[in-house]
């Protein structure tokens, strides 16, 4: 491989030199709404294949198709329910992946053992341009390696993936910084997979019926409990006096504070007292705090309600005690 090229996307030759890499069946890290996607043409099974070897993630694990507009969506699922059509109507383009049954034909290079296809319709302007020149649909997870944070710039992908990809196309940070929603309409009761920056409420207010959370036993990596990890651990504490504190016992731990604060050093880093503003620079602190090689990662855990649901289950899955020793 190359060395990777960095592409910008206020420049339309580097959005065309993004497109040709993915015809020539290269993968190219792109911006998107939640975070940096790393594509691929998903109809060319050998550059689908790139993408798991780059990523080192296991082969079985799902990729989002991302399309240019809902009306492909048939060519990709069959059976599409009614419920579908009205989540995509109203919250496509946008932060939202539908896992619908899949057609005939879709390679399970793509969708590993489900029988499900995730679909999501980005809304993101470059990347909207790159899947309009490209003209076909685009796999892409996360352009990170497997079980670690997801990035937010172009510089969080380049530094974990340069020289295992062709480009990354820098857009500068995502709006939303989490991963999109994941509902489950491949099912008969349609289920929340993953919580993201569409929220529980919106979801049942279009479908018109209750949404199930997740429950054990369905496979999808977003959903295991060792995920999203920065190198350093991470321990959620109740309040800010108890974070202070146990920073106070170890000079090189690093802090994450939620609200009104001043960061005292460089080990310290505070987010906003607003869910949105705060799911925004989550991912982009956590990589901040965790280059300084701190001994651990103390994190204010931040309010538990609805509006947080996203977060939460980010910080919770980066806290998991069952350590990734192999750091994919
Ligand atoms: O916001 C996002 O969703 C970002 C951007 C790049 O679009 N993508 C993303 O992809 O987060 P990834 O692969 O890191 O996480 C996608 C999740 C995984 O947990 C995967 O297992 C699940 O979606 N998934 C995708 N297709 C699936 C399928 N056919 N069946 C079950 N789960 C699926
Ligand atoms: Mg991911």
């Amino acid at each position: 491989m190359p060395r990777t090229e960095h592409l910008f996307a206020n420049r339309s030759i580097d959005i065309e030199r993004a497109v040709i890499l993915l015809r020539e069946g290269g993968l190219v890290a792109v911006p998107t709404e939640t975070v940096y996607g790393l594509a691929a043409d998903a109809q060319n099974e050998a550059a689908v294949a790139g993408i798991f070897r780059a990523k080192g993630r296991p082969s079985h694990h799902p990729l989002i198709v991302h399309l240019a507009a809902a009306s492909s969506i048939d060519e990709w699922a069959r059976e599409v329910p009614d419920s579908a059509r009205r989540l995509a109507a109203e919250f496509w383009p946008g932060p939202l992946t539908l896992l619908l049954r899949k057609a005939a034909g879709v390679s399970a290079r793509i969708t590993g053992d489900s029988p499900a296809v995730g679909l999501r319709v980005p809304a993101q302007p470059t990347l909207r341009r790159v899947l309009e020149l490209l003209g076909r649909g685009i796999a892409a997870p996360s352009a990170n390696p497997y079980r670690r944070l997801s990035p937010t710039t172009a510089e969080h992908v380049l530094g974990h993936l340069s020289g295992r990809i062709d480009a990354v196309l820098d857009d500068g940070p995502c709006a939303f910084g989490l991963e999109s929603t994941i509902v489950d309409l491949s099912v008969a009761e349609p289920v929340l997979v993953r919580p993201g920056p569409i929220s529980k409420g919106a979801l049942e207010a279009v479908l018109g019926r209750p949404l199930s959370n997740i429950t054990e036993g369905i496979r999808a990596p977003g959903t295991e409990a060792v995920h999203y990890q920065p190198r350093a651990r991470v321990v959620l504490l109740e309040g800010r006096p108890a974070v202070l504190a146990a920073a106070e016992e170890d000079p090189a731990a690093a802090v994450l504070l939620c609200g009104d604060a001043t960061p005292q050093n460089e080990r310290q880093h505070v987010l906003p007292a607003d869910a949105r503003d705060y799911a925004r620079g989550l991912y982009g602190a956590l990589h901040v705090l965790d280059a300084s090689s701190p001994t651990v990662i103390y994190v204010q855990a931040p309010p538990r309600n609805e509006a947080w649901r996203a977060v939460n289950d980010r910080l919770g899955r980066a806290a998991a005690t069952a350590r990734n020793a192999a750091s994919g």
